[in-house]
């Protein structure tokens, strides 16, 4: 509906243009938003205020022009002007009616994407295979994947990249521990954290190791046999630990969306050539640089970003140049979008930046950082295991479910109280494994993307506020509505109208479902959809306590509620899945 209204102004913008009430050349970014009091209508644009001043009139002044131009439209009933100037948009039951019917009889729930289709990269997860994937990851790997399955529910192509980091220095460490102290079997690699260290603590010992664990790196990269034995050895035990993960989380990754540090090796060479050749290498310290006059320290002075130290390594800036142009010549992507921490926000504009000068993407291509923040502990302060170390994800989702399974056991014991048929283990545990993982994921979705924020196991699990167990358990009640019923919502007649004020609220809602999703496409932000969701929730709790169901005598007005309960399940399902969420029928 927004992008209808937007389009209505345009038009009318363009009217009062052509009659010279506006001067020509003015291309505002059209503001709707949706109003908080339904006495302002559903929708309201500051639009007149904005343009007040270019135009050298009033803003209600403009406003009312705007009104007296802007075309009919079925979905709008009014528009008034409020306040200093805003127009307000009410919406018109009967079309918002047919609107959520079309909705109900399309399984992509009457969301199509508004724009051109795009194909996008997406790049997220990104561990280090060195060491065993750890919460600094999750991050990454799940923002991604929801932002990845919005853009192909909106019909975008999308090309999953797990750019893992798989070539730096510790793999030297690694492969001369594994000379040290050959590994028989994959078992022995089992435990990777341990491995890691101790090669670690055999590097900061041993000076003779230390060089032997350099020489490998280059040998490494220089392309030794025996080297690459050793380091695909590594690496497919460690991916197959990433693999698990993704699998336990429900996260849409495969082996095949991996391309890796290592795969951009052959081209590195080349990417410092074409930069000289375009003449934008300097020399700083015996490094290869690129200096950017948007660049420069706190102090002034020029920022290089560094593509071939003064030993002729590759570094992480020229992985990522080669990776851009891979992106742009081979995988043809109008857009790609990088799920990396924040903190190497310098590292992509300098990355982007260079692409940009040195050819290496279109001018048409986007590149957007999809920068998040911290994960912290819940004392604020960043998360640590007990003793200090890092978290492994694998020790955080087996805590998550057991902490929901035990969550889940309490309450089966009051529903054995209520003289409800309690669940059986099997049931519980299974309960537990999805609101335990959903509980996690959730709480971290649902934060915006760029703040830190404390990982706290209970509030993310508790059954009240923006949390998994409140949406899954309000999934549960639309479903039992249709349980109880025993009929699916195809068997049901009649049609959707929209009476009382709860009706009326939740169906607004139900149909700002694809704006939700269009602003989650443009701006890689899924807590919008967590929003998003918890309101309907939220507005179909007061419908359901407030506009009796089944037990209400006219069955036009039943039919119209079983329709729009209907409709509130799968919108709430399909959401849940966008954010990567498996439902539950009873919980
Ligand atoms: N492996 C990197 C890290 O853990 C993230 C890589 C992100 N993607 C990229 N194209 N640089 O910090």
């Amino acid at each position: 509906m927004k992008d209808t209204i937007r389009h209505l102004i345009q038009q009318a913008l363009s009217r009062l243009v052509a009659e010279g009430v506006l001067p020509e050349g003015l291309s505002p970014v059209i503001q709707v938003e949706n109003t908080k009091d339904k006495s302002n209508g559903d929708f309201a644009s500051n639009i007149a205020m904005m343009l007040a001043k270019p135009a050298g009139m009033k803003p209600r002044d403009l406003a009312e022009k705007l009104v007296a131009a802007l075309p009919a439209d079925d979905g709008i009933s009014k528009v008034d002007i409020a306040g200093p100037g805003f127009l307000n948009f009410f919406q018109n039951s009967d079309a918002l009616a047919q609107r959520l019917e079309a909705a109900l009889a399309d399984s992509q729930l009457g969301v199509r994407k508004t724009g051109a289709q795009q194909r996008v990269v997406v790049d997220l997860s990104a561990p280090n295979l060195a060491k065993e994937m750890h919460v600094g990851h999750l991050r990454s790997t799940i923002i991604g994947d929801g932002v990845a399955r919005v853009l192909e529910f909106l019909g975008d192509e999308v090309i999953r990249q797990n750019h893992v980091g798989d070539w730096g220095t510790q793999f030297g460490m690694l492969l001369a521990f594994m000379q040290e102290q050959p590994v028989d079997s994959d078992a022995e690699l089992a435990d990777l954290e341990g491995f890691y260290r101790a090669a670690k603590k055999r590097f900061d010992e041993s000076p003779e190791f230390a060089d032997r664990a350099r020489e490998l790196v280059v040998q490494l990269q220089a392309g030794d046999a025996e080297c690459l034995r050793l380091w695909h050895r590594f690496n497919d035990i460690s991916l197959s630990h990433c693999q698990a993960l993704y699998d336990r989380l429900g996260v849409k990754l495969s082996m095949a969306d991996v391309k890796g540090e290592s795969a951009y090796n052959d081209d590195l060479a080349n990417v410092v050539a074409d930069l000289r050749a375009k003449g934008l290498l300097s020399e700083s310290d015996g490094a290869q640089c690129v200096f950017m006059d948007e660049f420069k320290n706190a102090e002034g002075n020029p920022l290089p970003l560094i593509v071939q130290k003064a030993g002729g390594g590759y570094l992480y800036a020229t992985t990522d140049l080669a990776a851009t142009r891979y992106r742009a010549n081979v995988l043809k992507a109008d857009r790609a979008l990088y799920f990396v921490d924040q903190r190497q926000a310098l590292h992509f504009q300098m990355v982007f930046a260079a692409a940009r000068l040195a050819g290496f993407v279109p001018a048409s291509m986007q590149l957007e950082h999809m920068g998040f923040g911290t994960m912290n502990g819940a004392d604020g302060r960043p998360f640590k295991t007990r003793d200090g170390g890092t978290v492994k994800l694998v020790d955080l989702i087996n805590e998550a479910e057991e902490r929901a399974y035990s969550l889940v056991k309490e309450r089966n014991e009051q529903r054995a109280e209520r003289g409800e048929t309690p669940f059986d283990e099997a049931e519980l545990r299974e309960i537990g494994r999805v609101v335990g993982i959903a509980s996690v994921k959730y709480a971290d979705l649902s934060k915006h993307r760029t703040s830190d924020y404390s990982f706290n196991f209970e509030l993310m699990l508790s059954f009240e506020g923006n949390t998994a167990p409140y949406l899954l358990y309000a999934y549960t009640r639309v479903a039992s509505v249709f349980r109880k019923l025993g009929k699916d919502v195809a068997e049901i007649g009649g049609q959707i109208t929209l009476v009382t004020e709860q009706e009326q609220a939740l169906a607004g809602k139900l149909a700002q479902f694809a704006d939700v999703l269009g602003g989650i496409a443009d701006k890689g932000t899924p807590h919008l959809l967590c929003a998003y969701l918890y309101d309907l929730a939220g507005l179909f709790s007061s419908f359901y306590e407030n506009c009796p169901i089944l037990s209400v005598e006219d069955e036009a007005v039943r039919n119209s509620r079983l329709r729009l309960a209907a409709l509130t399940g799968r919108t709430l399902k399909q959401g849940l899945e966008l954010l990567g969420l498996e439902t539950l029928e009873r919980m």
